[in-house]
């Protein structure tokens, strides 16, 4: 394997802007404003309760920035995203997964050998422990494929003590082995989890098939029946995974990195993420987006009545709406022609993604969206490819887990090398006032 270095621990830009000035009760106090490489200015307030007795209250984070990060950049007023500085534009147009997963976690393109290690180290991790059968057969037939994965992410490390020991120093050595066992045997997992809830049997992975055509293999061959996706299948894949590898601050990101900073091991720390991203909000919406569609073509509406229930609250648009995007996201855009150009090559009409064009318009030109800045995100479009594809909703939000892999990883990695602080917001107390103990006979 050619060495990696690590990327340099990140830093504050010290630009020359003045302090800012907080005055409470009377009192003004100065705190410094850190400026990042794009830019965006913050407030340091870290020693604001020391120095003031306040803590700032954010519920939901909306305005906190929770660590320094080298990784990825957000516009979200301008629908901008890069990785390590690369547009996703052009990492779509002329990239690969495995070679942004790279990129993502180490920090540059890698040139041909470094990426040729890459895919081999990723190629070489790729059978699991046979005992994992055991694992899959304690599940009920009716387990949700996210439950398994996370719950498989932990166990996973139970066969690498030395690469789980949390011990900082010894995870950090066995890091480029870690890595690439997760994003090799996450795919595993996610396919033998659909074969298991199909009453299938499993599939071994094969050592001649390159990454995406592994995963495919293992999801659909039959013993009689080797399955050969087309060249565009492959590439919609391997597109869809590439603009879910890393997303910044995201809910399931901080996860990691909060369940990280504890000194908890990386398997440990991505499988607190997958339960993160389980959620309706977060990258269960690529599912519910899919449902979404397909109940208001079966209800026979064109989309206008589900518009209006969503203004006035009764329901929400899913595949919609994003924390930092007030713009269009633009994994979106790149999603919306790929899910087209795949549907073009397969022959294939799909309902759904009429539907999803409706709404789309409609709601672009509807006061109620448009004062929101309510722009379609990643979701809205992906689960057209993934069903074209195949691939059974319950699985989409797997899909977003094995995408998103080199993200969290990479999450993981920079907290590890850098962060000397547990990760411990406050609160705001509403509860009761001392109360003293009842004895359980007094009590009313
Ligand atoms: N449909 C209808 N109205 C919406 C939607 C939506 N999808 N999203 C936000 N709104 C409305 C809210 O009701 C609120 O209106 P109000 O000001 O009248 O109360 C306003 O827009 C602001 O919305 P918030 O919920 O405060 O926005 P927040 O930043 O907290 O939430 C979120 C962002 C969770 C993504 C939200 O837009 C949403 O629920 N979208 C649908 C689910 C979804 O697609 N999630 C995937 C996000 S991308 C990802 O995680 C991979």
């Amino acid at each position: 394997m050619t060495t990696i270095a690590a990327s340099p621990e990140p830093t504050i830009e010290t630009k020359a802007l003045p302090n800012a000035t907080i005055t409470v009760e009377g009192k003004s106090y100065e705190f410094p404003v850190i400026v990042g490489t794009e830019g965006e200015k913050a407030i340091d307030t870290r020693n604001l309760r020391s120095t003031t007795g306040y803590i700032a209250f954010d519920e939901g984070f909306g305005n906190t920035g929770s660590c320094l990060s080298d990784i990825t950049y957000i516009d979200g007023e301008k629908g901008i995203l890069r990785h390590r500085g690369v547009p996703i534009e052009q990492l779509a147009e002329r990239s690969t997964f495995l070679c942004t997963a790279y990129l993502i976690i180490y920090g540059k393109l890698p040139n041909r050998p470094q990426l040729e290690a890459f895919r081999d180290k990723i190629r070489n991790a790729t059978a699991l422990h046979e005992d994992f059968r055991h694992h899959f057969q304690g599940f009920p037939p009716s387990s949700h494929p996210m439950a398994i994965l996370s719950s498989m992410s932990n166990a996973l490390g139970c066969y690498y003590p030395e690469m789980t020991s949390n011990d900082r120093e010894r995870d950090l050595e066995y890091f480029d082995d870690a890595a690439a066992l997760l994003i090799s045997k996450v795919r595993n997992i996610a396919a033998m989890s659909h074969r298991m809830h199909a009453g299938l049997p499993y599939n071994y992975p094969r050592k001649d098939l390159r990454y995406v055509e592994n995963f495919l293999h293992m999801m659909f061959s039959e013993p009689y029946d080797d399955y050969e996706p087309t060249p565009e299948v492959t590439q919609a894949l391997d597109l869809f995974l590439l603009l879910h590898a890393d997303h910044e601050q995201n809910c399931s990101t901080s996860t990691v990195r909060m369940v990280a900073s504890g000194g908890a091991n990386l398997f440990a720390s991505v499988s607190a993420g997958i339960c993160a991203l389980w959620g309706p909000l977060h990258g269960g919406a690529n599912a519910a987006v899919i449902r979404m569609l397909q109940d208001i073509h079966d209800s026979g509406d064109d989309g206008s009545k589900f518009i209006e229930a969503a203004k006035s609250g009764k329901a929400r648009l899913m595949g919609f709406g994003h924390r930092v995007y007030k713009n269009y996201d633009p994994r979106a855009k790149i999603l919306g022609k790929a899910a087209e150009r795949l549907l073009n090559s397969l022959g294939k009409t799909d309902a759904l993604l009429d539907i999803a064009r409706r709404l789309e318009s409609a709601a672009l030109s509807d006061e109620y969206f448009v004062e929101r800045k309510l722009y379609p995100n990643v979701d809205f479009y992906s689960g057209i490819i993934l069903k074209a594809i195949g691939i059974p909703v319950s699985m989409f939000t797997v899909m977003f887990a094995i995408g998103r892999m080199p993200g969290w990883i990479a999450n993981w990695h920079e907290v590890a090398l850098n962060n000397k602080r547990i990760y411990r917001p406050r609160q705001i107390f509403t509860g009761p006032v001392k109360t003293d103990y009842v004895p359980i006979d007094q009590r009313c």
